[in-house]
């Protein structure tokens, strides 16, 4: 009896120690933790002049969806990759690699890309190969380096199959049937929320630059005026023109060549032609350019005065004779002309060092710190 009773003990002990540890393997649980009164995101951005929506109207449970798709790291094949993975609230949503990891340890072709005021902006990608926001949300999700969950039938079981889901496409939608259409309807709102007005740049603009220090005012000064920057980096978003990108000689001849087409001016194939983004909040999105050659942005700047290259395609506003567009004092349409003809002269700045680190300075201007901490855009998954 008293035997039995042992072997009985020992075996009861073992069962304990087993799904004990059982319990201690068994991996943290991630669930969204979202405000009691919804956030509200259709009145971002109301201090400026300028409607960084595009008369889009955000829907406050729409976004909050997105919010929970953004950080959503079971929209992965693996479940271990979100769009906040590569695109940082604290980096401006981009991330601080020259190409960013995908969910099997695959490096991205291009350097992440902020994200902001997309309603300002109408083509998407380094290489503007997107116009519709609701078809490039999609992307990511499907693609093979990024989080590879290509089939859309498993990723709308996958999603309807998440608890938490039922209550937030019911607040959205008025029922909890997940489709397609409807996570990237989620995910649009979001990401069109995600709107940054209110740098020290945007202060500036509406009080008549009294808020700017006397360096950064001459750091301006060269951003509009001395050097071409304002010509492609304008405007209310500080990016370029909708349609085409840019060559900026980087190159000679670049391996990826960007934007696929025609080059209007010359008829050949397109090489080196990529997207103008907009400087907000440059100075916590680097490393730089398509492929994060530029880990600062003093280098950056030392490119500009003396690195361009003499690549065939090089935009106007970067070669010699040119001033973004306006003709240096001495130099004649028909200067430009010849320039355009016979070669190509790259620009040469010969900036001061005092000059570069007054540009910095300005750039830096353009950095939204509410924006980087606001709450509406920050990861809601806590782990239990
Ligand atoms: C593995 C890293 C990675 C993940 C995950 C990822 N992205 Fe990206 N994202 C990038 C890279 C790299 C680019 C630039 C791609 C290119 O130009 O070809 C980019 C570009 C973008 C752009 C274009 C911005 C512009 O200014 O044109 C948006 C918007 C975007 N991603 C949103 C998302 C969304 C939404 C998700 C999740 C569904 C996501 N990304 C997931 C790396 C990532
Ligand atoms: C001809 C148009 C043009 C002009 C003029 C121009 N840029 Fe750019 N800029 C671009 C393009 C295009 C890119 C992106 C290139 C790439 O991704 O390879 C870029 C990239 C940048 C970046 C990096 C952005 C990022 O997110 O990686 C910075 C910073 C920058 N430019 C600053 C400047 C400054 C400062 C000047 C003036 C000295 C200037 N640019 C003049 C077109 C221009």
């Amino acid at each position: 009896m008293r035997k039995i009773n042992l072997t009985f003990f020992i075996i009861l002990l073992i069962v304990v120690v087993v799904s004990c540890s059982k319990e201690e393997a068994e991996p943290l649980k991630r669930v969204p933790v979202l405000p009691e009164t919804v956030y509200k995101y259709d009145s971002i951005g109301g201090q400026v002049s300028f409607d960084a929506t595009a008369g889009f109207d955000i829907d406050n449970d729409k976004a909050t969806l997105g919010r929970v798709l953004f950080y959503e790291t079971q929209l992965s094949m693996n479940n271990r990759v979100s769009c906040g993975s590569c695109h940082r609230q604290s980096a401006g949503f981009a991330d601080h690699v020259a190409k960013s990891e995908g969910f099997d340890g695959k490096l991205t072709k291009r350097n992440s890309q902020a994200i902001l005021n997309t309603g300002l902006q109408s083509f998407f990608f380094h290489d503007l190969r997107e116009e519709f926001l609701e078809n490039m949300v999609l992307m990511p999700i499907a693609d093979h380096i990024e989080m590879g969950l290509e089939d859309k039938d498993y990723m709308v079981e996958k999603i309807s199959n998440i608890p938490y889901y039922k209550e937030l496409f019911i607040n959205a939608f008025g029922d909890s049937t997940v489709t397609i259409t409807r996570i990237s309807d989620g995910l649009v709102h979001f990401i069109r929320s995600m709107i940054s007005v209110n740098s020290k740049w945007d202060i500036a603009r509406e009080n008549n630059f009294v808020n700017l220090n006397p360096q950064e005012l001459r750091g301006k000064d060269l951003y509009f005026h001395e050097f071409p920057c304002s010509s492609c980096h304008g405007g209310n978003n500080l990016m370029g023109g909708a349609s085409a990108g840019e060559n900026i000689g980087l190159e000679l001849w670049y391996s990826d060549p960007g934007t696929v087409g025609i080059d209007p001016v010359r008829n050949v194939p397109m090489n080196g032609w990529f997207k103008v983004p907009s400087l907000r909040n440059i100075e916590v999105t680097g490393p730089y350019m398509h492929d994060g050659r530029f880990n600062t942005l003093e280098e950056v700047v030392d490119f500009y005065d003396h690195g361009i290259k003499r690549h065939p395609q090089l935009s106007f506003f970067l070669r010699r004779g040119t001033n973004g567009g306006f003709f240096r004092l001495g130099e004649s349409p028909q200067d430009l002309e010849q320039n355009l003809l016979t070669g190509v002269e790259p620009l040469r700045m010969f900036m001061t060092t005092q000059q570069k680190q007054d540009l910095v300075a300005f750039m830096k201007t353009f950095t939204d710190h509410d924006f980087l901490k606001d709450p509406r855009f920050s990861d809601p998954f806590r782990s239990f």
